[in-house]
C-alpha cells in the first residue's frame, strides 16, 4: 500500500470508548458523579434528617433498656405504664425516621438513573457513525442500561450506609463515652484487630465470589453454545466431548460456592467469638470497682447494648468502600461515552441543490485499514442516472455513504453544485438526499409511521399513500388488518424481506428529494415485483439525479452511465452498449447474468 492514501489521522478517529487508555483520576470522576446530585439538595437533607432520627432512636433504645432495669431493680411500679408507652412511640419515631431517610435516599438514586439515562441516549443520538462502526450494539445498550444502574446503586447505596451507618456510629460512639469514657477506651483498643479480621473475611468473600461469577459465566456459555449449535453436536457427535466439558467447569464452580461456605462458616463465629472477648474484658473491668466508678446494673446493660448495637453499623462501613468502587468503575465508563467528540457540523450553506456531484480522487480507509476506495473519480450532471456494478466489496456501498457524510473520506474532495460537501449544514445536506440502504430498518411502531418517519412525519395520508403505491406497497398495507395504521412489530418482524424494502422504498420516494439513491434496494424482492418498481423508479428517476447501486445487470440497463467498480476503483465507464461493445468486465457480467 503506497503512502498516497493514507488516512488521515483527524479524519479518521475512530476509537472504542471502553478502550480509552488513561482513566482520569478517581476522586473526579466521584466528583463528577457527586455534581449530579446537587439539584437534590434538599432530599439529600432530608435523607440525612431521616438518618438521623434513625440514629438517635438506636440511642434510646439502649436509655431505655437502662430504665426498665434500673425499675425493676427499685422494684419501681410508678413507671409500669409508662414503658410500653415509650417503646411504641420510640419505635414509631424510629419508622418515620427511616421512612424518610430511605424515602428521600431513593428519590436522589432514581432521579439520577433517570438522568443519567436521559443524558447517555440523547449523547447517542448525536455521535458519529464512526463511533457505531467502532462499538458493537451490545456494548453501547449494555451502558445505557446495566452501567447506568450501577453507578446508581453503588454510588447512592454508599451514601445511604455513609449516612445511616455513620450516624449511627457517631451517635453511639458518643453515647458510649458519655457514660462511661474509660470503658469506651477499653472498647476502641480491642476493636481494630476485630475490623481487621472482616476487612480480610470480606476481600476474600468478594475475590470468591467473582471467581463464582466466572465459572457461571462459563457454565452459561458452555449451555448456549450447545443449545445454539444443537445440530452441529448431533451430526458430529459431540454429545461426550460437551459434557466432559460441562462437568469440569460445573465442577469448578462447585468448588468456588463451597469455598464461599466455608470463609462464611469460619468468619462469623470468628469475629463472635473476638466480640465476646472484647465483651468479657469489659465485663471483667466494670465488675471491679476498684477501676471503674461504680455503675448502676440499668447503666451497665445499657452500656453492653450500646456497644453490642455498634458491630452492625460498624461492619456495613467498612464494606463502604468497595461499593464505592463499583460505582465509579461504572462512572468511568459512562463519562467515556458522554465525553467522546460529538458529530460535526461545520457547515453553513442551507441552499436546494440541483444534483450535480463531483467526487476527486477519493480514498476511504476503514479503521481497520481496510482500503474501500482508492483514487475514485467521477462527475455526476444534475438529473443523471448513474449506476454502480461490481462484485460485493467493491466499495460501492462504501461511496455512496460518503454521500451522506454517514462516512468521512480519507482524502480527496466532494463537491455538490461546486460546495464543498463540508461546508453544506449536515440537515440540510441529508434532508435533500433520499436513500435506501441494503439493510432496511423498520421501527416497533405502524406502517404509516415508518413511511412517514423523522422530518416526514409532517405528510398527509395522500401523500403516503401516493409513495407506498409507487413503491407497489399499497396494496399489501391495505390487506394488513389496521391498514395504514397497523402496527409493524420489533424490527418489522412479521413482513418478509421484500414487504420491508417496499416499505423502506416508500419511505425514500416520500421524501421527494432531488437526489435518490437506491442501495441493492430490490434486492430482496421476486422478478415480478422487481420489474414493477422499476417501472415506478424509472418514472422517479426522470427528474432528479440517482445513484443505483444493483445486483441484477436488466435493471440498470437503461441508466445515463454505469460505473464498473473493482477494488475501490472505476474500471469502467460508460451507457449500456458502450459497455457490451467494449467486451469487457461488464460485458462477461452481463453475459454470466443471462445464463
Ligand atoms: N465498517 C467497515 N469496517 C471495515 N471494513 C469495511 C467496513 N464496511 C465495509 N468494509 C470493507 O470495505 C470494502 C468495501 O465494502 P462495501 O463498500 O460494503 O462494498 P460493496 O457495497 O461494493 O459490496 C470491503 O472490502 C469491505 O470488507
Ligand atoms: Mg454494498
Amino acid at each position: 500500500m503506497s503512502q498516497a492514501y493514507q488516512p488521515d489521522s483527524a479524519k479518521t478517529s475512530i476509537k472504542k470508548v471502553s478502550v480509552s487508555s488513561e482513566s482520569p483520576p478517581k476522586h473526579k470522576t466521584l466528583l463528577r458523579l457527586l455534581s449530579y446530585l446537587k439539584p437534590y439538595w434538599w432530599a439529600l437533607l432530608l435523607t440525612v434528617v431521616g438518618f438521623a432520627i434513625n440514629a438517635g432512636t438506636e440511642i434510646w433504645i439502649a436509655k431505655l433498656l437502662q430504665y426498665i432495669t434500673d425499675a425493676i431493680n427499685q422494684n419501681d411500679q410508678s413507671k409500669k405504664a409508662l414503658f410500653p408507652l415509650l417503646i411504641i412511640g420510640l419505635f414509631f419515631v424510629r419508622g418515620v425516621g427511616s421512612f424518610l431517610g430511605n424515602y428521600y435516599s431513593a428519590l436522589v438514586s432514581r432521579n439520577l438513573v433517570y438522568e443519567l439515562r436521559v443524558e447517555v441516549f440523547n449523547k447517542l443520538l448525536r455521535l458519529p457513525s464512526s463511533f457505531y462502526l467502532a462499538n458493537p450494539a451490545g456494548t453501547i445498550s449494555s451502558k445505557l442500561i446495566f452501567d447506568v444502574e450501577q453507578v446508581t446503586a453503588a454510588s447512592t447505596d454508599s451514601m445511604k450506609t455513609l449516612l445511616r451507618d455513620g450516624l449511627t456510629v457517631v451517635a453511639l460512639i458518643g453515647f458510649l463515652l458519655y457514660s462511661n469514657w474509660r470503658l469506651t477506651l477499653i472498647l476502641f483498643v480491642v476493636l481494630p484487630p476485630i475490623l481487621w479480621l472482616i476487612r480480610i473475611a470480606s476481600k476474600r468473600y468478594l475475590k470468591l465470589s467473582k471467581g463464582i461469577q466466572k465459572t457461571m459465566g462459563n457454565v452459561s456459555h458452555i449451555t448456549n453454545e450447545v443449545i445454539g449449535g444443537y445440530q452441529v453436536v448431533k451430526n458430529y457427535g459431540g454429545q461426550a466431548y460437551e459434557a466432559e466439558r460441562f462437568d469440569k467447569t460445573s465442577k469448578k464452580n462447585l468448588r468456588q460456592g463451597m469455598k464461599v461456605v466455608v470463609t462464611n462458616s469460619i468468619n462469623t463465629p470468628a469475629v463472635q467469638l473476638l466480640m465476646a472477648m472484647a465483651m468479657s474484658v469489659v465485663v471483667w473491668l466494670a465488675l471491679r470497682p476498684a477501676v471503674i466508678d461504680n455503675i448502676s446494673a440499668g447503666e451497665f446493660i445499657s452500656y453492653i447494648a450500646a456497644a453490642g448495637l455498634l458491630s452492625k453499623p460498624v461492619r456495613s462501613l467498612t464494606d463502604i468502600n468497595q461499593k464505592l468502587q463499583k460505582g465509579i468503575a461504572a462512572g468511568e465508563s459512562i463519562f467515556a461515552l458522554l465525553d467522546e467528540p460529538e458529530e460535526e457540523d461545520t457547515g453553513t450553506i442551507n441552499k436546494a441543490l440541483s444534483g450535480e456531484m463531483s467526487l476527486e480522487n477519493i480514498s476511504l480507509i476503514y479503521p481497520d485499514s481496510t482500503v474501500a476506495l482508492h483514487d475514485f473519480t467521477l462527475n455526476i450532471k444534475a438529473g443523471e442516472t448513474v449506476a454502480l456494478v461490481g462484485r460485493s466489496g467493491a466499495g460501492k456501498s462504501s461511496l455512496v455513504n460518503l454521500l451522506t457524510r454517514t462516512l468521512e473520506a480519507s482524502s480527496g474532495q466532494i463537491t455538490l453544485d461546486g460546495m464543498p460537501i463540508e461546508s453544506i449544514k449536515l440537515e440540510s445536506l441529508r434532508a435533500q438526499i433520499a436513500m435506501v440502504n441494503q439493510q432496511v430498518v423498520l421501527f416497533n411502531t405502524t406502517v404509516f409511521n415508518n413511511i412517514a418517519y423523522g422530518s416526514l412525519a409532517n405528510k398527509t395520508q395522500a401523500e403516503v399513500e401516493r409513495a407506498a403505491k409507487d413503491a407497489f406497497a399499497h396494496d399489501f398495507i391495505m390487506k394488513m388488518p389496521n391498514g395504514y395504521q397497523s402496527e409493524v412489530g420489533a424490527e418489522g418482524l412479521q413482513l418478509s424481506g421484500g414487504q420491508r424494502q417496499r416499505l423502506s422504498i416508500a419511505r425514500a420516494l416520500l421524501k421527494d428529494a432531488p437526489i435518490l439513491i437506491l442501495d441493492e434496494a430490490t434486492s430482496a424482492l421476486d422478478n415480478e415485483s422487481e420489474y414493477y418498481i422499476q417501472q415506478a423508479l424509472d418514472n422517479v428517476m426522470k427528474d432528479r439525479t440517482t445513484l443505483v447501486i444493483a445486483h441484477r445487470l436488466t435493471t440498470i440497463e437503461s441508466a445515463d452511465r454505469i460505473a464498473v467498480m473493482d477494488g475501490g476503483q472505476i474500471v469502467e465507464l460508460g451507457t449500456h452498449d458502450e459497455l457490451m461493445q467494449l467486451q469487457g468486465h461488464y460485458a462477461q457480467m452481463y453475459e454470466r447474468d443471462f445464463e
